[in-house]
């Protein structure tokens, strides 16, 4: 059964992109992405990546966002687009498996954390590869090939918790879950053909106090969205109270104010050449 989402996925998507910034930013700049560059986003979600990739390659580049509906595409209009690099960004409704644009017109293509929601992820790396110049990169972010770790302490919870969530993620339909798609992410590059050059994982670790950005999103999105009443049916009710007692923050014994709270997560890339 479909749930009622806690606040709109874009907002759900900003938090997510805060959280990862810092990582996000050294990643990015560990591209060496050239100045003057044209690249494509696809599936650009709120569209804080595409402003971190618009800054990197300076006044002269250029970053294409897409997003399957108008709505999304509209959102991070309205997020990024009036900000300093807004001049070098475009936002358009857009399909990674079928991309309105001429073969070989962008230099790179980035595509974050979202090659695991297309089914058809040999058509969209098809899409990627023409539309790339030759020799141009494609890049895939994929978050959590290893699951973070979000309760510190209680791995036995967690791994109950990740299970529920995997059988979740399969209302998409298609074969896999999120977590199968993820980890065939560099099969699913050879198996295009595509020569990989790197893969490179980035562990982010926030630790008590939280900043603002962190907190939010383990709160609002991990929590409460992706642990929240969607997984209700999925667990027993023993843990769902132990998990209500741990991620709600009016229960005392809420972990993000536990004074030695952490969490790990890891970020990775995998970089392709055309
Ligand atoms: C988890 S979000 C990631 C968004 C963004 N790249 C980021 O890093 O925050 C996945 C995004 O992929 C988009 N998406 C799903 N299917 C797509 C497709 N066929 N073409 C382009 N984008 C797609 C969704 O609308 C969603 O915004």
């Amino acid at each position: 059964m479909t749930q009622p989402e806690a606040e709109p996925f874009t907002k759900s998507l900003e938090r997510m992109n805060l959280f990862q910034e810092p990582e996000a930013r050294t990643l990015i700049a560990d591209l060496h992405l050239p100045e003057g560059s044209r690249g494509l986003d696809a599936g650009c979600g709120a569209g804080l990546f595409a402003v971190w990739l618009a800054e990197v390659i300076g006044p002269g580049g250029r970053v294409v966002g897409i997003e399957p509906s108008a709505e999304r595409v509209d959102a991070a209009r309205e997020l990024v687009g009036h900000g300093p690099v807004g001049s070098r960004l475009e936002f358009r409704v857009g399909d990674a498996t079928k991309l309105d644009a001429p073969d070989a017109s962008f230099d790179w293509v980035w595509c974050g954390d979202v090659l695991h929601h297309i089914q058809e992820t040999g058509r969209a790396l098809g899409e990627f590869a023409r539309v790339v110049r030759p020799g141009g990169r494609i890049v895939v972010k994929e978050s959590q090939l290893l699951h973070g770790a979000f309760l510190p302490g209680h791995p036995a919870l967690e791994r109950r918790l990740r299970q529920a969530e995997v059988e979740w993620s399969r209302h998409e339909g298609g074969e896999f879950s999120f977590e199968e798609r993820r980890q065939r992410t560099l099969a699913s590059l050879r198996a295009a053909a595509l020569s990989v050059e790197s893969f490179r994982t980035y562990l982010l670790e926030r630790r008590a106090p939280l900043s603002r950005a962190a907190r939010d999103y383990i709160q609002h999105v991990v929590f409460e969205r992706n642990w929240g009443p969607r997984l209700r049916d999925r667990l027993t009710s023993d843990d769902w109270t132990r998990r209500s007692a741990l991620c709600e923050p009016e229960s005392p014994t809420f972990v993000l104010d536990d004074p030695d709270y952490y969490c790990l997560y890891p970020i990775s890339v995998l970089v392709a050449r055309r």
